[in-house]
This record gives C-alpha cells, structure tokens and sequence, in this order.
C-alpha cells in the first residue's frame, strides 16, 4: 500500500477508491510544496573553478559569471564542498546564436568508482533551432536513464532557474518552477539503487561535444562562431555539507527538505509534469523499447520514473 502512494501519487485518486483508509495520510499531499525560493549569493560564496580558469569571467563583482568555449578550450566549475541531500539551484542563459555542437551542464555527481549522479545537459543548436534539455540519473555506476526535452522558452534569451531537490525519497528536476522529472526511492525492492550515502558535489561546464549532441553529431560546431559563451548568476546552495566518506548527515530528518510536503509531488505539481511528459518530451529512455527490451525496472512500476 505504501508503494501504491509513494510510486504512484498521480494514481492516487485510483489508489485511493481501493484503500479508503489512507484517506488521511493521502490527504496530506496538499501540504506539498515547491522548494524554497533560491538565494541569490556570489559565485565564490559556493564555487571554485575547475580547469581552464581564465576561460571564466567575472562580473558584477562576482555575482555573475561567464563560461567560454574557444577552439583550444571549454571550461568548468564546482562546489567547494561535497553534499548528502539539499536544494541545489543555479540560473543560467544559454549560449546564444550558433550553438550547435556546444554542451553546458549542470550536475551533481559523487567522486567514487559506482557512483552517482544528477544532470542537466543543455544540448546546443543552430541558430533559431530548438535547445533539448537532457536529464540522467546515475545510482550505484549505473546511469543509462536518459530523457529529453523541449523548453517552452527560448533559453538563450533569459536567464531561468534550474534546481534540483534532494532528500531521502526523491529527487526532483525543476526548471523554473515547474517539475521536469522525478526519480523515486521506492524501488528498491526491484534492485534499483537511490542516491542516499555517498555525498555529492556541484558541477558545471561548457564544452564542445559535437560528436553527439546536436542532431546526433550530424551538426558541427562552427568555430567561426566562437567564442560560445553561458552566463550563470544565483549560485544557490542549501544542503548538509558532509565530507567526502560520510555515509550519512549529520542533521538528517531535521531539514526543511526532509518534511513531510517535500516528500512527494503534489498534485498540481504532477499536472506540470504531466504536461511536460506530454507536450515536451522528445526521447525517454522507458518508452525505448529497441535499446531496452526489457523495460527498466523503475519504468515498470511509476509512469513519472
Ligand atoms: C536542433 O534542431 C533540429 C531541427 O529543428 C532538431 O531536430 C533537434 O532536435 C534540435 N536539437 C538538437 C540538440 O539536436
């Protein structure tokens, strides 16, 4: 019955008809909210470089920062320190014009050999064509989970929020506000890992990818449009730092995001998220029946997975 609620809560009206007596418990789904309004801090508050330091600029007095793609070079950042659950947000501009070729990503990944991992992939196009928004999640090593998108905004024209919530029971890709996947845990039963000790830092980077990324590889990148340049602001970071080895945080339960309303969706944030699946989503890697004949065990049991 628990599966029933947590696996399905956009069924739970169905769930609900066959065990009345969760009325309750269920009805407690209204409390659900959206994750706290990010904070706006400085790049440096959270973040140091990572490779190719003079590839980034530094604006504003630090409060914005600029990622460049030449030919000799992308570059990247990441989080000062290493987090178990959180709230993590950043705003971002895509690289405008031609951006075809190009990658900027947004992840969070923990440092071991089975790893796991959370990311955004803004996969650039040509000019005046559509950006697709990759996501994936890595637990245990094992990634394999991919699914794609269309915005329903011009993400070069404006700088938009993208977040990620993560505590014990989910994980949530948000951009803006609006729900753009959800990764539960409540599958273990089947064997599918859920990210829960291994600490996890913040990266991201711009880099060219053209092999693959924009219509498979089939477009290149044009270095007569270089440099390719993205624009970050809002470095948010709420989580419970941890070093590297921990298993677990010290204030676990205890935080804003391990209550009760940021346990599941609510409703209305299903209904977002169902029009996202339905009007944006180009490739998810449960409907893949050719790469997957076996469909992937999360798949089978929540439609959201
Ligand atoms: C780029 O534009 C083409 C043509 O509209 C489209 O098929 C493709 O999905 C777009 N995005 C990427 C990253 O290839």
């Amino acid at each position: 019955m628990m599966s029933c609620l947590w696996c399905r809560s956009s069924w739970m009206i169905i769930c609900l008809t066959s065990h009345l007596l969760l009325l309750g418990l269920a009805g407690s789904g209204v409390l659900a909210a959206a994750p706290r309004t990010p904070v706006n801090v400085p790049f440096g508050r959270n973040y140091v470089p990572t490779w190719a330091f003079d590839h980034i600029k530094y604006l504003n007095g630090g409060n914005d920062i600029q990622l460049t793609l030449d030919k000799s070079t992308g570059t990247g950042f990441q989080s000062k320190g290493s987090y178990l659950f959180g709230h993590f947000s950043m705003q971002i501009k895509m690289v405008p014009g031609d951006s075809a070729g190009t990658v900027t990503a947004f992840y969070l990944s923990s440092q071991n050999s089975e790893h796991d991992e959370i990311d955004f992939e803004f996969l650039g196009n040509r000019t005046g064509q559509p950006y697709i928004l990759q996501t994936n999640v890595f637990t245990g090593g094992k990634g394999n989970r991919e699914q794609r998108i269309y915005l329903w905004f011009d993400p070069t024209a404006d700088y938009h929020f993208y977040s990620i919530l993560w505590n014990l029971y989910q994980i949530v890709f948000l951009v803006d506000d609006v729900p753009i996947r959800i990764f539960k845990n409540c599958n273990k039963d089947l064997g599918v890992k859920f990210p829960f000790n291994q600490p996890m830092k913040i990266y991201s980077s711009l880099w060219n990818a053209d092999d693959w990324a924009t219509r498979g590889g089939l477009e290149k990148t044009d270095w007569s449009k270089a440099p390719f340049v993205a624009s970050y602001r809002g470095f948010h970071v709420d989580g419970c730092e941890a070093s590297v080895n921990a298993k677990f945080c010290d204030t676990q339960g205890k935080r804003w995001w391990d209550q009760k309303e940021f346990q599941d969706l609510d409703a209305f944030q299903y209904r977002r998220l169902q029009w996202v699946r339905q009007k944006y989503t180009i490739y998810n890697y449960c409907t893949d029946t050719t790469r997957f004949p076996l469909m992937p065990p999360e798949c089978k049991r929540d439609r959201d997975a």
